[in-house]
């Protein structure tokens, strides 16, 4: 009897790939008002003007199928300051997520090779499975979470792999590889597509989208989306930039209207508020420098890196102090079930404000002194 149906084949059996993969699940229900430090959402909610611009939708934006020109129009002219692009070098996601799944249905092919880092962002392993990939991997390298550069060159140039992906920075060692070493990976095998996921690029500000040509390199896709700075992830928002040609046949496999109007409608007015989001990110970096001095001054071992997030190895029980920092209402990650930081927890970070909040309940049920 097959696994699937213990009820006697009621329906048709799922690809032997679907019956074989893990599920990708995150503990995401009953998190609203806490503070959540588990998810590295923006802490503080999307500007104002998105708000306003969801108010206004008129009825048309509901009932009509979803237009996608004006959000276009603004990324290729106005996304950033440096430079332009052409309207099909970009494709626009339900979400990085989407996006992710759209590269591995058009690129993944049943048993060819899907390289990456562990650990790395939990929703690339899924959808590798789901193509039926082999997965090999790279661990990062010390105890400060260095890229592991020369086995990630010798994997390439052994295994020549169908897909490759970076996360950049890393989620959850915040690990940044530099823009020129990515384009150096990238000319080691024209066959190999390198997926460069740079949610967290607007915390570092080494983003490799500013300077990449994507008439000279092909190869490489990046992603991006506004879910963690612009504060959109319950929206649902994300981009990928490359070659057109490479744009238009990810594009072949996502449906017409993925994206719905109200994403589109806070898409636009989120990016016209740079400042908003500009001073968010400022924020969160001077939190962040606050936070990093208030640990220093203890024993507790952290890793603190790109991104807006750190690790930390509690005294107690990981996930003791987990469920008692929820009690106190604050939401952290445990990284249990992840290679090399299985002990750790990850704290994402918001304003200073809330830095202090969880300083003082973490202090408290830590005991640091
Ligand atoms: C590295 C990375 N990529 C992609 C995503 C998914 O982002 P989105 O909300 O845009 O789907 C996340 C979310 O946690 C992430 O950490």
């Amino acid at each position: 009897m097959n696994d699937f149906d213990p009820l006697n084949n009621l329906f048709p059996k799922p690809r032997e790939e679907i019956i074989n993969m893990h599920s990708y699940s995150a503990p995401l229900e009953n998190r609203r008002n806490l503070l959540r430090l588990d998810f590295n959402e923006n802490t503080l909610g999307p500007s104002p003007k998105v708000l306003e611009a969801l108010q206004a939708i008129n009825l048309d934006e509901i009932s009509i199928y979803p237009e996608y020109n004006l959000l276009k129009k603004f990324l290729c002219d106005q996304y950033l300051d440096s430079r332009k692009f052409d309207n099909d070098e970009i494709g626009i996601f339900n979400g990085a997520d989407a996006a992710i799944n759209a590269i591995f249905n058009c690129f993944g092919e049943k048993d060819e090779i899907f390289l990456t880092t562990n650990p790395t962002f939990g929703y690339y392993s899924p959808c590798a499975e789901m193509r039926g990939m082999k997965k090999i991997t790279c661990s990062y390298v010390g105890e400060n979470f260095l890229f592991p550069i020369e086995e990630f060159r010798e994997k390439i140039i052994k295994y020549n792999p169908n897909l490759i992906f970076i996360c950049n920075p890393n989620n959850p060692t915040g690990t940044v590889l530099s823009a020129q070493e990515i384009i150096n990976l990238s000319n080691i095998s024209k066959e190999s597509l390198i997926v460069v996921d740079e949610l967290y690029e607007k915390f570092n500000g080494d983003s490799l989208l500013k300077s990449i040509d994507f008439e000279k390199t092909k190869n490489i896709v990046i992603i991006q989306s506004l879910s963690k700075t612009a504060g959109l992830a319950g929206l649902r928002i994300g981009f990928t930039f490359g070659n057109k040609s490479l744009i238009q046949y990810i594009n072949k496999v996502t449906g017409p209207y993925d994206v719905n109007s109200f994403a589109i409608t806070a898409a636009l007015a989120a990016l016209n508020d740079k400042s908003y989001v500009d001073n968010y990110v400022l924020e969160v970096k001077k939190a962040k420098e606050w936070i990093f001095k208030k640990f220093k001054s203890t024993r507790i071992r952290t890793h603190f890196s790109g991104g807006n997030y750190f690790l930390i190895w509690p005294n107690k029980k990981p996930n003791t102090l987990i469920q008692q920092m929820r009690e106190k209402g604050i939401l952290i990650r445990s990284m249990e079930n992840k290679q090399d930081i299985g002990n750790s927890i990850r704290v994402s970070i918001g304003n200073k404000e809330q830095m202090r909040f969880f300083w003082n309940i973490y202090k408290e049920l830590d005991f640091i002194n």
